[in-house]
């Protein structure tokens, strides 16, 4: 037999179809299936009817969903698996659902349009029907500013632990998160440093939320709010400054933009870290980074992804004499540059 024929096309229809499954768990999230679960297992017939399902499908639904490794059954009864239990119970402190909420409830109609997208290379978000854009959208509702601002600190809830332990804090005593939204970054590091002073600047209708979460994590006395935009004015100065998920926003003198206004706010010795999926430098392996820029062009008028090495080439154009590039966890890098 030649090699030709053990070659199938399995890859390419799982991939082609991928988004069966992956809609199938976003509407778990919407339907709220794994909270119901959080106290215990429950039948078919007790969920079909909490979750109000016809029946037609709603045990194919079920099952699917235990094939897919996201629910365990025993017996006829449903529970949560580990993952699910730890992170898509709306309860928990670890809830990651913000995200997958929203991406069922704007996103996955958006992509339904990413070829349009890439001939014309305009967003396909509410902009395209002339409405504002995706932050002025998100903010506009209190309840989704809330549901996005959570949905970060569950994002970036892991990097912001790798943060905290990989860099060394202990040679700096303040720090300044640029669109720290509510807080996740900051609060991970003063709980992990208790010598630490954190400042959040972001747009004003974040400020309640971030004072809130910060109260709850009983850190109100070393964090604050200033509230800013960050193309206007300089940035606050402080011997470390933070940009997670900013700078992919953004076209290139945007981004190049930022990073000088982060270097005219360093001291001599101060120290930038740009966080988030950043792609690999050969451009082949971060699947998660060219699909994150592929939603920035969904998203935003200019904004992608890039990596280390640019984001260094653009930390030494501004003046910083030292880059390092290190891996978080998952997708997610940092960039580090040392005035
Ligand atoms: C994608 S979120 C990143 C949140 C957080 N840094 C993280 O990584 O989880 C972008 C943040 O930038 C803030 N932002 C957007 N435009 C801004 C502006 N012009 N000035 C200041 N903050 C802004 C948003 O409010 C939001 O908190």
């Amino acid at each position: 037999m030649s090699t030709a024929s053990a070659v199938t096309p399995e890859r390419i229809m799982q991939l082609g179809l991928g988004f069966f499954a992956s809609k199938t768990l976003l509407s778990a999230i919407e339907l709220d299936l794994f909270t119901e679960l959080a106290n215990g297992s429950l039948s078919a017939a007790e969920l079909t009817k909490r979750l109000n399902l016809h029946q037609r499908s709603a045990l194919d639904f079920l099952d699917a969903l235990v094939s897919l490794g996201m629910l365990d059954r025993k017996g006829d009864r449903y529970q949560n698996t580990d993952e699910t239990g730890q992170f898509l119970v709306r309860t928990s402190p670890a809830y990651i659902g913000g995200v997958l909420e929203m991406a069922n409830e704007r996103l996955y109609p958006f992509w339904g349009s990413l070829t349009e997208g890439l001939r014309t290379g305009a967003p396909q978000n509410e902009a395209k029907t002339g409405g504002p854009g995706l932050f002025e959208t998100l903010y506009s509702d209190p309840k989704r500013l809330c549901l996005f601002l959570s949905a970060m600190t569950g994002l970036s809830f892991g990097a912001a632990r790798a943060i905290a332990q990989k860099f060394p804090w202990k040679d700096y005593k303040t720090v300044v998160d640029v669109g720290g939204a509510q807080g996740g970054l900051l609060v991970q590091l003063c709980l992990a440093h208790s010598h630490l002073r954190g400042t959040n600047f972001d747009l004003p209708m974040v400020g309640p939320i971030f004072d809130e979460y910060a109260g709850t994590n009983g850190l109100s006395d070393r964090l604050k709010f200033q509230s800013g935009n960050f193309f206007e004015g300089p940035l606050p100065s402080a011997d470390v400054i933070t940009m997670g998920h900013i700078l992919h926003d953004w076209n290139l003198d945007e981004k190049r933009m930022l990073i000088d206004k982060a270097y005219k706010a360093l001291p001599e010795g101060g120290a930038l870290i740009v966080f988030e999926a950043l792609i690999d430098d050969e451009r082949r392996t971060n699947t998660f980074g060219f699909l994150m820029s592929l939603n920035m062009l969904i998203e935003t008028p200019g904004g992608f992804d890039y990596t280390g090495k640019d984001c260094s080439e653009w930390m030494r154009a501004a003046g910083f004499r030292e880059t390092r590039v290190e891996h978080l966890l998952g997708p997610d890098s940092m960039v580090v540059g040392i005035k």
